[in-house]
């Protein structure tokens, strides 16, 4: 564990230190000063130790991530119960991190909100981000999830458009929900997400606090290449605990980073949260009998159809040592799985695991697999080599290192070869085309969970999509007004409603534009006397 230094505490006498060195390992004289002609300047420009440190100063930052920027991380342990439910886990997936009652495989998590930039507020309401990164014996596993179990819309063609209208206004840089809400009115499968995240479900009050799901439908694969498929659920042994909005604000007002400090925190004082993994199963196939498409990552698996299945538990017991290092350079993605594991067809899915290494080469750079926080447990063998910062030490270059090609006569690496495991091969009989599903419901589930909650969320949903919407223009209230209708009649009677109590309040409470704060700078230098 970190070792929790206090900068205020320390006695310079007592302290043991070391020689500062530049980064070519020469020790330091004097860190204070820029070497000058005579006391008060000009600098030369020979000065070698200040130009290394400005200029690495100028280069600290790697670009923020493009979505889910604010973030905070730590690192544990999954341990399998080596079954799923009653039933042996080997059933249904050969994956070796589940087999082995007990067996235990380190992992990292980074927790996040969606549309902030990097140092923004945890108290925003959006959905949280729950990326887990398992190192297992057969290389890296992620899954990279969110709190929330379903999403806003089905399809990854329209993901950039949506977080352009969920961020700020390109042209003010000042966030503004009447945008979001133009993209949503629009968008009605969203109808069921944003039922979640305008209730308290869209603030939790602490990362230890929340769920966290895949989101996305995956498939298990067994030893036979059958297949089923499988959603992922992780539970908080904490309990989970959401924020009203004033309880939000009320945070907000003294910190911006309360999520992130509770977690390092706990973990610091040996509090160390846990989460059991859920899977819910089912048969691959178009399951016509449910009035939705079981790949569409809008809606939810009934748990009385497809109860939830505990399959092992996830501690975090060590925080990063350095935030850089180890969470802001972590880099996730849907693509990493395991053997025993593969995509569903879920377009969400297919298109989310081209964009997450993709931005990650732009964002960390070609070689983010080499670092120690990315990089897998597991033996890596490749000829994918060189480029910028390519860290590998040439003593481990293997074997035969003339040898960067595969196939060889003479040596090198070797392909597994397709004996060894039976591959999971679906068949498809279908033209290619642009085209939506064919049973989107989108609102039927939303009027379910809109009456599946307690009355303070429902009443905290209510006043939360009043007062966004009635800043927005009139159709884009009307279109809102519309979709919670065909969610639940009462749902959309009570935003009506809302909204013309908010607009009618506004109405009242105009007062000219007043800058605020208080009249100053009387002195004629500005500083007042
Ligand atoms: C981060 C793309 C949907 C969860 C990201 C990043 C990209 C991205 C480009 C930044 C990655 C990085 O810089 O390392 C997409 C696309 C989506 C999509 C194209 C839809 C087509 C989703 C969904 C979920 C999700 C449905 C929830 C299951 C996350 C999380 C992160 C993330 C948790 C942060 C990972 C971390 O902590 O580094 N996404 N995303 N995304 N996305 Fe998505």
């Amino acid at each position: 564990m970190a070792e929790n230094k206090d900068v205020n505490s320390s006695n310079e006498q007592d302290v043991k230190r070391e020689t500062l060195t530049t980064r070519q390992g020469h020790p330091v004289l004097d860190n204070q000063n820029i070497r000058t002609i005579g006391d008060r300047g000009p600098a030369t420009l020979e000065n070698y130790h200040f130009i290394e440190k400005i200029s690495h100063f100028d280069r600290e930052e790697v670009p923020e991530r493009v979505v889910h920027a604010r973030g905070t991380g730590a690192f544990g342990y999954f341990e399998t119960y080596g079954k799923v439910g009653d039933e042996p886990v080997e059933k249904y997936t050969r994956a070796k991190v589940f087999s082995g009652a007990g067996k235990k495989t380190p992992l990292m998590v980074r927790f996040s909100t969606v549309a902030g930039a990097k140092d923004s507020p945890e108290t925003d309401r959006d959905p949280r981000g729950f990326a887990v990164k398992m190192y297992t014996e057969d290389g890296n596993w992620d899954l990279v999830g969110n709190n929330l179990k379903i999403f806003f819309i089905r399809d990854a063609m329209k993901f950039p458009d949506m977080i352009h209208a969920f961020k700020a206004d390109p042209a003010s840089n000042v966030p503004n929900p009447a945008r979001m809400f133009d993209f949503v009115s629009r968008s009605p499968e969203a109808t069921h997400m944003i039922t979640f995240l305008f209730s308290p479900w869209g603030i939790p009050a602490t990362y230890r606090h929340m769920q966290g799901s895949g989101v996305n439908t995956y498939k298990w694969v067994n030893e036979k290449g059958e297949a089923v498929l499988v959603k992922y659920h992780w539970e908080p042994k904490q309990g989970i605990r959401n924020l009203t909005t004033d309880e939000a604000r009320t945070i907000q007002a003294k910190t911006v980073g309360h999520a992130t400090q509770d977690l390092y925190e706990a973990i610091e004082r040996g509090e160390y949260p846990e989460w059991e993994l859920y899977v819910q199963i089912m048969e691959d196939d178009y399951h016509q009998e449910l009035d939705f498409d079981p790949l569409d990552d809008t809606k939810l698996w009934p748990e009385d159809k497809f109860p939830w299945l505990p399959v092992g538990k996830m501690v975090l017991d060590r925080n990063p040592v350095d935030y850089h290092a180890e969470i802001e350079q972590a880099a996730f993605g849907t693509g990493v799985l395991v053997d025993g594991m593969d995509f569903s067809d879920d377009k969400m899915l297919q298109g989310r695991t081209f964009s997450y290494s993709d931005t990650q080469r732009y964002r960390v750079g070609a070689n983010y697999l080499q670092l120690p926080v990315n990089a897998p447990k597991a033996p890596v063998r490749t000829n994918q080599h060189r480029g910028q910062m390519d860290t590998r030490d040439p003593k481990e270059s293997g074997e035969n290192p003339s040898i960067n090609y595969e196939p060889s006569m003479v040596g090198g690496y070797q392909e597994e070869g397709k004996g060894s495991r039976k591959p999971h091969q679906p068949t498809y009989n279908a033209a290619a085309m642009s085209a939506p599903i064919d049973r989107p419901n989108n609102y039927g589930q939303a009027g379910h969970t809109y009456r599946s909650f307690e009355d303070w969320e429902r009443d905290e949903l209510i006043k939360n999509l009043s007062d966004a919407l009635a800043i927005c223009d009139k159709r884009i209230q009307d279109a809102m007004v519309h979709h919670f209708t065909q969610a639940d009649e009462e749902y959309g009677r009570r935003v009506k409603e809302g909204i013309e109590k908010v607009m009618k309040e506004m109405q009242e409470a105009k007062t000219d534009n007043q800058v605020p704060g208080r009249e100053s700078g009387k002195s004629k230098y500005g500083q007042g006397t």
